[in-house]
C-alpha cells in the first residue's frame, strides 16, 4: 500500500508510521509528504527519510481551488492508495476529498464524536476533557469527509485521565498512544481486516 501523508507541524505520528514501514511492522510505503509549512519538523523528518516533501499552502497557491488541485495532483501522480492526515491543520479541499473518498484517514486526540469539530485541536481538546472531569479520553482514527472530524469512525482506543493530569501530561500520554494506535490501525487496513469501503 502506498501512503501519502499530510502533516503541518511536529510530524511525530508521521515518524511512527515511517518507522513502522522501515521495520516491516507495517507493510506499506510512505511515498510522499505534503505540508503547508516548509520549515516544520514534519518537513525535516520527511527530508531526513529521503521521502519527497511538497510545500503546498496558501503561499504557494493563494487560490484555495488551485491549492486543492495541486495537492490532489501530487497525490495522484505519486500513485497514493491511502492519504494519511497526521496533524494536518488545514482544510482538505473538495477535489482531493472526492478523489480519495474512503481513502483518506485522520487521527484525532479524543473519543469522537466528543471533543471534535471546528476549533477543537491540540491543547484545547485535552483542556476540554479535563474541564469536563472525564476519567477516560482516547484516540480516534476516522475517514475524512467534507465535515471536520465527522467522517465514519474506523477505530478508537481509550486512554486513562489521571487525577494528577494537567493538560501537558494528558496531551503527552495521548500522543504516545496515537503513535502505536495509528500504526496498528493502518496494519489492520492493509491486511484487509478493516474495510474502508464498508464503514458506516
Ligand atoms: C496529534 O495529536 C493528532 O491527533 C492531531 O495533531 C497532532 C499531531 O501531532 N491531529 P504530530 O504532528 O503527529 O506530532
Amino acid at each position: 500500500m502506498r501512503l501519502g501523508i499530510l502533516a503541518s507541524h511536529g510530524g511525530s505520528n508521521m515518524q511512527a508510521i515511517i518507522d513502522a514501514t522501515k521495520s516491516g511492522v507495517l507493510p506499506a510505503q510512505v511515498v510522499v509528504v505534503i505540508g503547508n509549512n516548509a520549515g516544520s519538523m514534519a518537513a525535516t523528518r520527511a527530508r531526513n527519510e529521503g521521502i519527497p516533501f511538497h510545500h503546498l499552502s496558501g503561499r504557494t497557491h493563494p487560490q484555495f481551488e488551485d491549492l486543492d488541485e495541486q495537492i490532489c495532483r501530487v497525490l495522484v501522480d505519486s500513485r497514493v492508495d491511502v492519504v494519511v492526515l497526521a496533524g494536518y491543520m488545514k482544510k482538505v479541499g473538495p477535489r482531493t476529498i472526492d478523489r480519495f473518498s474512503r481513502r483518506m484517514i485522520n487521527i484525532h486526540p479524543a473519543l469522537l464524536p466528543r471533543y471534535g469539530g471546528v476549533g477543537m485541536y491540540g491543547i484545547r481538546v485535552h483542556q476540554a476533557v479535563i474541564d469536563a472531569g472525564d476519567d477516560v479520553t482516547g484516540v480516534t482514527v476516522h475517514l475524512v469527509d467534507a465535515e471536520y472530524d465527522r467522517g465514519p469512525i474506523i477505530a478508537q482506543c481509550r486512554v486513562r485521565v489521571l487525577g494528577s493530569d494537567d493538560v501537558e501530561s494528558l496531551a503527552a500520554r495521548v500522543l504516545t498512544a496515537e503513535h502505536d494506535f495509528y500504526v496498528e490501525t493502518l496494519c489492520r487496513i492493509v491486511s484487509g481486516e478493516l474495510d474502508l469501503d464498508t464503514l458506516r
